[in-house]
């Protein structure tokens, strides 16, 4: 029935392709938004996929043109090679699951999770059993009579995910799937997904702007920023490795101090910060740096810790958020705010207050160096 046809070389090809992808919306007046500004994308069969990046960056446009929903303005997209941009959205079988569950009010759960089925014209002995299998599989037995209203969002939201995974996906869409939900449940719900996903081996495409749940669910992440990829990896490559500041800073939250070269080294250079000096190895500064260049030291929360002193780099506490297991702290030093993330594990960790007089400690071995 699909027009998808498995082809000889499909195990070799990449699940999807997005081939130089964009899209361009043209509102009444004439004035254009490149919502998708030439992406190309590899994404394997099995791999869980997140597209991540602020509002407005195009996720969810890119995700509309997987789907079919959103025509696009130029480039390619290739299920195991093939073009599908003539293929209709439902003969696609790529489901979406989205933040507002979309369920049908008046229907039950049953004839929720069922309705795909039904549209197929599938039997009625293959629907019961595919609703039990689907159900069982994201905890929803017990509750197939209620409609979604006398259900909580978390339990709404499995039932969007079984309603998707009873058509047997080609690939499974998530556009902030759990954005409705409370933070504990958003945590239990994040991890049923990954669950699920893992355990069927489907190819998921997830969409979000929160980086703790791209970085605790995804085999890959691809981070956006205005319609464009900045970098594509894995979790621990995208954290540890950011390929520019933009990825430095929006995952991860790095401060960036500012400062100057005052030497070049084989192996390693010297930076200037606040009258003290450091040194990063040449591997986490950009090529051609040199003497006297004015730079950002790019420094995650925790590549520094705070103490009563004395210290390198002395400042003033302006913000404290005690948050149980960490205490974050925005310090003021020379001019600039910097944040620190103090681990509370221990027991009797002293905790500063307001306007207290603290002295930073900077890891330079967690650093990174990026021309100003
Ligand atoms: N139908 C449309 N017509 C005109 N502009 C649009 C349309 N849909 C999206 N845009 C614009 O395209 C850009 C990308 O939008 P998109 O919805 O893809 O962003 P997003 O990354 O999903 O953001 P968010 O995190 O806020 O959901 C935005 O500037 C948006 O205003
Ligand atoms: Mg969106």
């Amino acid at each position: 029935m699909s027009r998808l046809k498995e082809s000889n070389t499909a195990m070799e090809q990449p699940h999807l392709s997005l081939v130089d992808l964009v899209k361009v919306f043209r509102d009444g007046s004439g004035s254009e938004t490149r919502a998708v500004d030439g992406i190309s994308l590899d994404i394997n069969r099995g791999e869980f996929v997140t597209l991540l990046g602020p509002s407005g960056c195009g996720k969810t446009t890119t995700l509309r043109m997987i789907a079919g929903f959103e025509q696009p303005t130029d480039g390619e997209i290739r299920v195991r090679g093939e073009n599908i941009s003539r293929v209709p959205p439902f003969e696609r079988n790529m489901p979406m699951v989205f933040q507002s569950y979309a369920l049908f009010p008046h229907l039950t759960i049953f004839e929720n999770i069922a309705y795909g089925l039904k549209i197929r014209k599938a039997d009625r002995e293959v629907i019961r059993n595919e609703v039990a299998v689907a159900s069982q599989m994201v905890n929803l037995v017990g509750l197939e009579n209620r409609y979604p209203g006398e259900l909580s969002g978390g339990q709404q939201q499995r039932v969007a995910l079984a309603r998707a995974l009873v058509l047997k996906p080609e690939i499974i869409l998530f556009d902030e799937p759990l954005s409705n939900l409370d933070a504990k449940l958003r945590i239990q719900t994040r991890t049923e997904i990954k669950r699920v996903q893992h355990m069927l081996g489907i190819t998921a495409i997830y969409v979000t702007h929160d980086q703790a749940e791209a970085l605790s669910m995804s085999d890959k992440i691809v981070v956006m920023n205005r319609g464009q990829i900045m970098q594509v990896g894995s979790p621990e490559d995208v954290y540890n490795h950011p390929a520019n500041p933009f990825v430095a800073d929006f995952i991860g939250n790095a401060n960036f101090l500012e400062s100057r070269i005052t030497a070049v080294g084989d192996s390693s250079v010297t930076v200037e910060i606040g009258g003290s000096s450091f040194e990063i190895r040449a591997e986490r500064v950009y090529d051609g740096a040199a003497v006297g260049d004015e730079v950002y030291v790019s420094a995650k929360p925790e590549a520094m810790d705070i103490s009563e002193g004395p210290g390198d780099l002395m400042g003033r506490v302006d913000v404290n958020s005690f948050v149980g297991a960490t205490t974050e702290y925005k310090v003021e030093f020379d001019g600039q705010f910097i944040t620190v993330i103090h681990s509370n594990s221990g027991g009797s960790v002293k905790l500063f207050h307001l306007d207290d007089e603290v002295a930073i400690h900077l890891y330079p071995e967690y650093c990174r160096v990026y021309r100003r």
